[in-house]
């Protein structure tokens, strides 16, 4: 790892970004909860997805009062495709904790914010310094990347590093503390970028970048080894029955928490193992394929198959219709290929 005099970062970043940086909507705003929602959306989820759902998010769930009341499956809804539905999930709790405190926003301080439900290191250092003007860092992936690259740190990118970026960039975190935190982020999005070529030829930071000299941005960030992904095999029934599609709800812990999803039986069965095990007729069922949704840690590979009913099966499902199954019950992104298919 190379010495650099970081404090020398701070004017011409800042300088770019008030010249560069993109017009989104949560940049037009002071409010903390707005700033807030926008970083939750933003910490696992690219900019441009996270556009149309902040924008109905807050539309629909403007203040954090509201936010404390809603029903959860009209939250879920909102949140259907973003992904990491914890997430939409720890906004309600944090929203009634912070009422419950008698408060009527979010505390000002890094501490108390990091203590609030989904609240880490990463939100709690952008929300700190984007809506409350504290000298608090935010490091995430992008920040990460610019700062190997101008240090040519060699190092795995670990909790360790990421302590040590915090503290040089809150020694040199000037008043702007908004402007510096999203300048960092912006830089990464749009010039340091992951794969392909970074942009170096306009990049304000190059003056001092140890590997813009070098010619090794390649090489930087070290690349982790990715972990092997748990692999789920499952079957998923559809259930159609004068007209209604059947749905059940999933389990309030875990993976997907209370959103709601069609029958799924966690082994592949071929076709004659589902006749005999539902005791179903050979015409009632249609194959719809297989399709595969992969998440962080896991991946599910699934045969999709359609039953049209001529009796309620003896199952304990609930039956919607296509209308119910679009605007009011959260459906995982794992079955959109099935939606599609069917709706
Ligand atoms: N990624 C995370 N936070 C962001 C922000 N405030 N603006 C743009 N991209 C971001």
């Amino acid at each position: 790892m190379s010495k650099v005099e970081l404090v020398k970062i701070v004017k011409p970043l800042i300088n770019w970004y008030q010249k560069e940086k993109r017009d989104l909507p949560w940049r037009r705003t002071e409010d903390p909860y707005k700033i807030w929602i926008s970083e939750i959306m933003l910490q696992q989820t690219r900019v441009e997805a996270v556009k149309e759902y902040y924008k109905r998010f807050i539309k629909e769930i403007p203040t954090l009062e509201s936010l404390a009341d809603i029903d959860e499956d009209k939250l879920l809804k909102l949140w259907e495709g973003l992904g990491y539905y914890s997430r939409a999930r720890n906004l309600k709790k944090c929203a009634q904790e912070i009422i419950k405190n008698n408060m009527k926003t979010l505390p000002g301080d890094y501490n108390s914010l990091k203590s609030l439900p989904g609240i880490g290191p990463y939100a709690a250092g952008a929300i700190g310094s984007i809506a409350f003007h504290l000298k608090t860092p935010a490091i995430d992936g992008n920040v990460m990347r610019v700062m190997s690259r101008i240090h040519e740190d060699a190092r795995e990118l670990n909790l360790k590093v990421r302590q040590e970026y915090y503290q040089r960039l809150q020694e040199i975190m000037p008043n702007n503390t908004r402007d510096f935190t999203e300048s960092l982020m912006e830089l990464g999005a749009l010039i340091c970028l992951p794969n392909g070529s970074p942009l170096c030829n306009k990049c304000p930071l190059s003056f001092l970048c140890q590997s813009y000299h070098h010619h090794t941005m390649q090489n930087f960030p070290t690349k982790t080894k990715e972990k092997e992904r748990k692999i789920v095999e499952k079957t998923i029934l559809i259930f159609e029955y004068k007209g209604k599609y059947g749905i059940q709800k999933r389990s309030d812990s875990g993976l997907l928490a209370s959103m709601y999803e069609f029958y799924a039986i966690d082994q592949k069965l071929n076709l004659e193992e589902i006749i005999n095990k539902l005791s179903l007729k050979k015409d009632e069922i249609k194959i719809l394929g297989s399709a595969k949704h992969i998440f962080s840690h896991l991946e599910w590979h699934m045969e999709g198959y359609l039953i049209k009913c001529k009796e309620a099966p003896n199952l304990s499902l609930m039956w919607a219709t296509k209308e119910e199954i679009k605007n009011k019950y959260s459906i995982p992104n794992a079955y959109l290929k099935y939606i599609k298919k069917l709706f």
